[in-house]
């Protein structure tokens, strides 16, 4: 069988976390803090056979905390060796001086971690850790300090927050990041649990998103990328001239796939529906079973005759799956 080639994986090296965010996806959340990480010789043997079965361009190491895996080096190093880039997504808490240094070493290629205000009250109150705030802003700073193109701010926004996005863009600002990413609160995992004390309603998302272009236009030394598609029948994204907005594929050469470190493979990262594992079948045949492309063929009916829909899909199809079980809905944010 030919090698597949794969543009963008994230690669989920633990389920396990210090931090129980109230918005996480994660669709395996259920309120607790799961502990601790999973063997690293187990997450090393599924980076091989992943690796092994494919070329790929870029790996996304996240989880969970990826930080959580002792040999979260050797597993970039190893990646590194086989000429993929690496990037990690951490939200900071255990990114050490060290821990950073030998990133730096290896070539990591960005390195993304929330900072959810610039209020440590609102950070602490949405991660539910004590502490997270001062851990996350330092380790973001030392980051933009030695890696100052691959620094990522990452920006959920949830009700909670938006209030404080101006001064919190500040903030990221000042700690010397020049690349945020803008992510509105999608719907899932431990997020189920608190939809209606986080999720936007349409005046406050195009408000919150408002005040990230009038910031961008006045720092034209930043750039910001949203995240999270965003049907545009809720937001229209026009008026958001200096903010990126990556759209959702059902094409897997053109979006992330999620592998985890026991090798089950998802459509995304916030898929919960398993179509595979890489140690009974090559992540090729997975990736092109037509049974599973044609469960990601299916178009919404309140879709079906929007003139947008082959730009916005019909928004998080992912977080569907995670309310009403079924690839085939548009975007729950739609009924909020
Ligand atoms: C699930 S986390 C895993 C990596 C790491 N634990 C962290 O928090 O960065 C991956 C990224 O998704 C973001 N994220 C989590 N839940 C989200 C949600 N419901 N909507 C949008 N972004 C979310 C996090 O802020 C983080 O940047
Ligand atoms: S968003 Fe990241 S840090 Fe927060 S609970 Fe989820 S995995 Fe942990
Ligand atoms: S494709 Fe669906 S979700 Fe997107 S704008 Fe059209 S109706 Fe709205
Ligand atoms: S389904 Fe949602 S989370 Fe997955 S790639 Fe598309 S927009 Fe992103």
């Amino acid at each position: 069988m030919p090698r597949e080639h794969l543009g963008n994986i994230v690669f989920e090296l633990t389920q396990a976390c210090n931090q129980c965010c109230r918005f996480c996806y994660n669709y395996w959340r259920d309120g607790s803090t799961p502990l601790p990480p999973p063997d690293p010789g187990k997450v090393r043997r599924t980076l091989r056979k992943l690796l092994g079965q494919a070329d790929v361009g870029t790996l996304s190491f996240s989880g969970g905390e990826p930080m959580l895996l002792k040999n979260i080096h050797d597993l970039a190093l190893y990646a590194r060796f086989r000429g993929t880039a690496v990037n990690v997504l951490t939200n900071g808490t255990l990114l050490t001086p060290q821990a950073l240094q030998n990133f730096v070493s290896i070539g990591i290629g960005a390195i993304q971690i929330p900072v959810l205000s610039h209020n440590p009250e609102v950070h602490e109150y949405l991660t539910q850790l004590p502490h997270s705030w001062s851990k996350a802003t330092d380790a973001l700073r030392r980051t933009a300090e030695s890696l100052p193109c691959g620094a990522y701010a990452v920006l959920v926004i949830t009700k909670v927050n938006a209030p404080d996005v101006p001064q919190t863009l500040d903030l990221i600002y000042s700690l010397g990041v020049r690349n945020v990413m803008v992510n509105r609160f999608n719907i899932g995992g431990m997020g189920l649990r608190h939809t209606a004390e986080l999720v936007l309603d349409r005046k406050t998302l195009a408000r919150a998103f408002a005040d990230v272009e009038t910031f961008a236009a006045a720092h034209p030394d930043m750039h910001f990328v949203s995240g999270v598609c965003t049907p545009l029948c809720v937001m229209d994204t026009t008026p958001y001239r200096h903010i990126r907005f990556a759209w959702c594929s059902t094409d897997f050469s053109r979006r992330p796939v999620a592998v985890s470190y026991t090798g089950d493979v998802r459509f995304c990262n916030h898929s919960p529906v398993v179509i595979g594992n890489i140690y009974e079948r090559p992540i090729g045949e997975i990736l092109s079973d037509p049974a599973t492309l044609g469960r990601y063929a299916s178009i919404p009916e309140r879709c079906s005759d929007c003139r947008l829909l082959k730009i916005c899909n019909g928004g998080c199809r992912a977080a569907s799956e995670q309310v009403y079980g079924t690839f085939g809905e548009a975007d729950p944010i739609l009924d909020y």
